[in-house]
């Protein structure tokens, strides 16, 4: 009798150094704390994260941002959720701690939509290096130590911008493009409930910026030109951002449901094109000066040249709303991230305070 229990504390005693020199072997005392995972295009990577070189839109926004992604949205969310720094994908080099401080998969000129002519990080490309890093989680950490850290750390989501530009550039205008953005809805539905099945718990989607009002946009107006000195006045495309705004409505409405459905998890839509249109409709309030014309980059009677040299931007990159032909300068940025995070209105149905 007391030999079969001196063998099961024996038993005992070597799973628990099992368990601890796993623990210490993945680098890991303790249970992690929340992280946050980022998937999406130029909006949430500077460019760094790609092992290609991109084709098309290399002259359109070579750079995204200037130099950092830091000034991007997600990241300055992940700060005020005092979440770590989140490392490009391509940047870390497999050790655990790395990526319990959250990855980004994001890649500037990701589109939804896998094509054989381009060279990059696709949605479903993303989605594939994030499943399968959950999975390596599960195996280093164990699972129920991997589940809890996933299930509390927030997955942010932002396409779609290059899929539309690439969309509009190759077709006449307003051709086809509900249909179009309808696929693209699909697939970021699809998305979702592919994180959600790996466990996936918080999942914050972004919608599409107003591009008929970015400084590319004018390329596609008939005759071209455009950009001719008074930086507010007000012209944008409305049969882009008709297409735009299709989707970003397709969108919420299948994450509200699925927030609604899917009991345990928390999903939000942020509209950033609501936002970003009222950015361009009362540029003053927000200190704002410039609503047209891109701090880095020009479009010149049907000509343009996108941000292909952080030399070319303007002096005072915060009195633009666009940073290049597509992209928003930090200061609107931060405007955005400030609401998101507080504002009931721009992240719904609730802030990303209510989130963690
Ligand atoms: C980008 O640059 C290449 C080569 O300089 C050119 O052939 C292509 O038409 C440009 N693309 C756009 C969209 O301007
Ligand atoms: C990976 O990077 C981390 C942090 O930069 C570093 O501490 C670690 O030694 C690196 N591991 C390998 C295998 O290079
Ligand atoms: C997160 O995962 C842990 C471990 O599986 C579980 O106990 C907990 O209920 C989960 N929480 C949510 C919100 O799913
Ligand atoms: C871009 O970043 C560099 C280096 O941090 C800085 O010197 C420059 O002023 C920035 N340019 C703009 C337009 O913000």
């Amino acid at each position: 009798m007391a030999n079969s229990k001196f063998l099961c504390l024996i038993f005992l005693l070597v799973n628990v150094c099992f368990a601890a020199v796993k623990m210490v072997l993945s680098g890991v005392a303790t249970p992690p704390g929340p992280a946050m995972f980022v998937l999406g295009d130029s909006s949430v990577d500077c460019g760094d994260n790609n092992p290609f070189n991109g084709l098309f839109h290399r002259n359109l926004s070579r750079f995204p941002c200037n130099g950092s992604d830091t000034t991007l949205l997600p990241q300055l969310l992940a700060k005020k959720m005092r979440l770590p720094y989140t490392t490009p994908f391509y940047s870390q080099n497999g050790s655990i701690n790395r990526i319990l401080d959250g990855l980004n998969f994001g890649s500037a000129e990701a589109s939804i939509l896998s094509s054989s002519s381009r060279n990059y990080q696709s949605l479903n490309q993303q989605l594939r290096q994030a499943v399968e890093t959950i999975q390596l989680l599960q195996l280093q950490l164990g699972e129920s130590t991997a589940d809890t850290f996933i299930n509390s750390s927030i997955f942010y989501l932002s396409f779609g911008k290059d899929d539309f530009i690439d969309f509009f550039h190759g077709n006449s205008l307003g051709n086809n493009g509900f249909d179009f953005a309808h696929i693209l809805v699909e697939q970021m539905t699809n998305a979702v409930k592919t994180l959600y099945a790996s466990n996936v718990r918080k999942i914050v989607c972004a919608g599409v910026v107003p591009l008929g009002c970015a400084p590319h946009a004018l390329l596609l107006e008939s005759g071209g030109g455009g950009g001719d000195g008074d930086g507010t006045r007000r012209a944008c495309l409305d049969e882009v951002n008709e297409v735009v705004s299709y989707y970003n409505r397709r969108l919420e409405g299948n994450i509200a449901a699925m927030d609604r459905h899917m009991g345990d998890a928390r999903v939000i839509f942020c509209d950033v094109y609501q936002a970003v249109m009222e950015f361009i409709n009362h540029p003053h309030k927000y200190g704002i000066e410039d609503v047209r014309n891109a701090c880095c980059g020009v479009v010149r009677g049907g000509e343009m040249s996108g941000c292909v040299s952080t030399e070319m931007a303007c002096r005072e990159a915060s009195s633009h709303l666009w940073w290049d032909l597509y992209n928003p300068t930090p200061a609107v940025n931060t405007l955005l991230a400030h609401s998101a995070w507080s504002s009931p209105s721009l992240c719904r149905p609730f802030s990303l305070k209510h989130m963690l």
